[in-house]
């Protein structure tokens, strides 16, 4: 693997990624942040050795260079999913290269079901912890101790400072920003009754199909990290809708201003 990142990294130097400080992966919910971004280089990711190859129709798959609130960033413009058949350990190749290329900091939105029912859909929250229900690990495979840590430790997987950070952030910019633990699974189908109520039981506040095997390789490599989820439904299963992608990618556009004014502020800070 260390070759493969090796020559994925090469190529972005010779494309002029030089020294970004900040790694972005634009879940729903945050791909408008591009035009707050002074471009410098963007390659499709089709183009980058070794690197998968995007097939969801909602993301754009290029990974972007340029300059976010003063500071260098590399953004991967469409993320990979489990459910789109890639392996663990592809769906979080990206961020190994943009380790590589120096950034220090991750940051990663996505949509989630809320799963705790004062969370309403609409509203962003901070995920403070995680519960891993994707049935394997992004770290579980042959020579990973040659990368970083085998048994990587998981006690302060959301940087504390960056979240102290993104909290008061929202609450300087009147940003209703909740706290809580997202659990992944696999999708892509939505739960039954039964697993939102199990999802409840074991402490889930929001459930997703991401961002977990993003932010267990960020902690393999000391990258400082974190992620914000907007809610774009309430998954009660006394009372439970058919579902209506329509309206998760409504609600995703409605938080989106708050979602960039947290990261843009952020990064700012960093
Ligand atoms: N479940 C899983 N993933 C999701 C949901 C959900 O209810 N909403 C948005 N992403």
């Amino acid at each position: 693997m260390i070759k493969h990142i090796n020559q994925s990294v090469q190529y972005l130097k010779d494309e002029g990624f030089e020294t970004p400080e900040v790694g972005l992966v634009l879940g729903t919910g945050l791909g408008q942040i591009i035009d707050h971004i002074q471009i410098i280089k963007e390659v499709s990711y089709s183009n980058i050795p070794n690197f998968p190859t995007a097939t969801v129709e909602f993301h754009k798959g290029k990974l972007i260079y340029g300059v976010l609130a003063d500071k260098k960033v590399v953004v991967m413009q469409g993320r990979f999913h489990l459910y789109e058949g890639y392996s663990l350990q592809e769906i979080t190749y990206p961020v190994r290269v943009m380790e590589k290329l120096g950034i220090k900091t991750l940051l990663v939105s996505n949509a989630a079901g809320a799963i705790n029912l004062d969370f309403k859909k609409g509203e962003l929250m901070l995920v403070d912890d995680h519960i891993n229900l994707q049935g394997g690990s992004p770290l579980a495979f042959k020579g990973v101790e040659t990368l970083g840590e085998r048994f990587t430790d998981m006690s302060m997987a959301y940087h504390k400072g960056l979240n102290d950070s993104l909290e008061a952030i929202a609450k300087q910019h009147d940003i209703k920003l909740h706290k809580g633990v997202y659990a992944s699974v696999v999708g892509p189908q939505l739960e039954t009754k039964a697993e939102y109520k199990m999802l409840k039981i074991i402490g889930a506040d929001a459930v997703g199909m991401s961002t977990v095997p993003e932010i267990i390789v960020a902690n393999h490599l000391n990258l400082k990290a974190a992620a914000v989820s907007v809610l774009t439904d309430e998954c009660d299963p006394s009372n439970l809708k058919p579902i209506n992608i329509a309206e998760i990618m409504q609600m995703a556009a409605k938080a989106e201003p708050n979602m960039i004014t947290l990261f843009k502020k952020l990064i700012k800070i960093l």
